[in-house]
């Protein structure tokens, strides 16, 4: 694959936490993982993802990091880290790991500093402090997490957190930021990571103190690329390395700027995750995205879940089956039977199309959201800033069932942080590496497939009718989904490789993909 080898590859996101617990406290961790290395080495993939290792007091999973430069203590060691990375690329798979500039713990030392050293002061300047107006917070804003984005401290001034208050904002405009970000990229990759996802990489520039202008005051600032211009100079330094953007956006125009040749390698595409199971709203989805992608010459990548969203299976058995952080739809009836025959077809349209593609953990086995949890094991900071009313994230983050027949399913000698459902037990990697109609073998079959005959390249799209997606790939691979409610007939072939349902004869039924030659 060389030194783009990002363009066409499948990318495995692990959220460690819930991975493989490795020495029985429960949570996921490098031991646990650097165990199941050979999963996933059979699944097929190239590169894992992994979400933020380092030493955080776990306000935000980990998105709140105190030490940018070591690994947290449930998870490992920066020695086991090493090792890992070392055993990963032995196997053949590049590591992949999670940078989180918006914000840090309030457990960093740097806004300890800032704490101590007071108003006006140097320390104070790394992040956004100020005095509050009218006896309240500086401006109006909102958390993403729900409440306002300011807390106040002991000597009355208030500082800002797009997220929880937890996770203060650094301010950007500060060239010591800007310089250890530099410096925290180099010491990842000296240490051989071979890329960095970039967490809510569109909202590092704001102007709290501006007047509104009608422009959103933080996402998408112009000033924002000339971070990502110096980010790639670092990582062009290095060879193979690449940088991935969480860029949520709904203009494909600003969203591309991201991708110019100075700047990010490749984003994640939300809008192919969030849209709902209908023929023509995903096909002008995918053809927004080649028409965005291609003249950038960056890869276009497709993503179906991650540890922030409903997981499919339960996603697209319901009514509505599109996907808003806004209204995340918790506990909306869902036809899990039919969610998973669509999830399936949707993992083999998601794997046909060119670019990369993100498989998040639990989604090769089918596992459906997790939407009873007892409240009072909820995690995720949503809940509580939203005031017990969105259920937040918890529920694509229950540890993954392994083995056996009861919980925790082999994830762990102890008991896992989240309980899984006694029912995974028809869903643990064990009893679906054997059966050949499993998600998982349907997963493996794809990816080996696909490290073939998918990957980077274009699409020349068969016109099969409305409620049909059907595209020839440059392998002379065809990928036909039905969408509509009726069976349709499949088009001239000679084989059919794979299918992500039974097909009666030469015909495709519902919700069902096949790939053909
Ligand atoms: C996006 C991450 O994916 C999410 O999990 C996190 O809560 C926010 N960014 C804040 O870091």
């Amino acid at each position: 694959m060389g030194e783009t080898w990002w363009r066409g590859a499948a990318i495995y996101q692990v959220y460690l936490r819930s991975f493989a617990d490795g020495n029985g406290d429960g949570f996921g961790d490098l031991a646990g993982l650097r165990n199941r290395l050979t999963y996933l080495a059979d699944l097929g993939i190239n590169a894992v993802w992994l979400n933020p290792w380092y030493p955080s007091p776990m306000s935000d999973g980990g998105y709140d990091v105190a030490d940018y430069r070591n690994i947290e203590p449930v998870f490992g060691t920066l020695a086991e880290a090493e090792k890992l990375i070392q055993e990963a690329h032995d196997l053949g798979i590049r590591i992949i790991i999670d940078v989180v500039p918006n914000h840090c713990s309030d457990h960093h030392v740097w806004f300890r500093e800032a704490l101590d050293a007071g108003p006006g002061s140097a320390a104070r300047e790394r992040f956004w402090f100020r005095p509050g107006r009218d006896g309240g917070p500086p401006n109006d804003w909102q958390s993403i997490f729900g409440g306002p984005a300011w807390t106040q401290v002991a000597d009355g001034e208030w500082y800002l957190h797009l997220f929880a208050p937890e996770q203060p904002d650094f301010n950007w405009n500060s060239p010591a930021v800007r310089d250890e970000f530099l410096d925290v990229l180099r010491f990842w990759f000296d240490r051989g990571v071979d890329g960095i996802r970039i967490d809510s990489a569109a909202v590092l520039i704001k102007d709290p103190d501006a007047e509104p202008d009608g422009d959103d005051p933080y996402t998408d600032r112009d000033g924002v690329h000339q971070i990502y211009r110096a980010w790639r100079q670092v990582a062009d330094d290095y060879a193979g390395r690449v940088l991935i953007g969480e860029v949520w956006l709904p203009d494909q125009a600003r969203f591309a700027r991201y991708l110019r040749p100075d700047e990010l390698h490749t984003a994640f595409n939300f809008d192919f995750l969030a849209c709902p199971w209908d023929a023509s709203a995903l096909r002008g989805v995918i053809d927004a995205t080649l028409a965005t992608h291609e003249p950038l010459g960056a890869p276009p990548t497709w993503v179906l879940s991650n540890h922030d969203v409903t997981r499919p299976v339960t996603r697209y058995g319901r009514a509505d089956t599109s996907f808003d952080h806004g209204d995340r739809k918790h506990g909306a009836p869902s036809d899990l039977g039919l969610g998973i025959r669509r999830a399936r077809a949707a993992a083999l349209l998601a794997m046909a199309l060119p670019g990369g593609v993100y498989v998040y953990q639990g989604e090769e086995l089918g596992l459906p959201e997790i939407e009873d949890l007892p409240d009072g094991l909820r995690q995720d900071p949503i809940w509580t800033r939203s005031g017990n009313t969105d259920r937040g994230r918890d529920g694509c983050r229950v540890p993954l069932p392994w083995s056996g027949e009861a919980p925790p399913f082999g994830y762990s000698s102890g008991r896992s942080w989240l309980p899984q459902p006694p029912n995974w037990r028809e869903l643990t990697v064990e009893r679906q590496e054997t059966a050949e109609s499993s998600m998982l073998s349907l997963y493996r079959t794809a990816l080996r497939i696909r490290r073939e005959k998918l990957g980077d390249g274009t699409v020349t799209w068969l016109p099969l009718g409305e409620q049909v997606l059907a595209f020839t790939r440059e392998s002379g691979l065809t990928c036909v989904v039905n969408l509509g409610p009726e069976p349709v007939p499949l088009p001239a072939h000679e084989t059919v490789l794979l299918a992500s349902g039974s097909l009666d004869g030469d015909v495709l039924p519902a919700d069902t993909a096949a790939w053909l030659l």
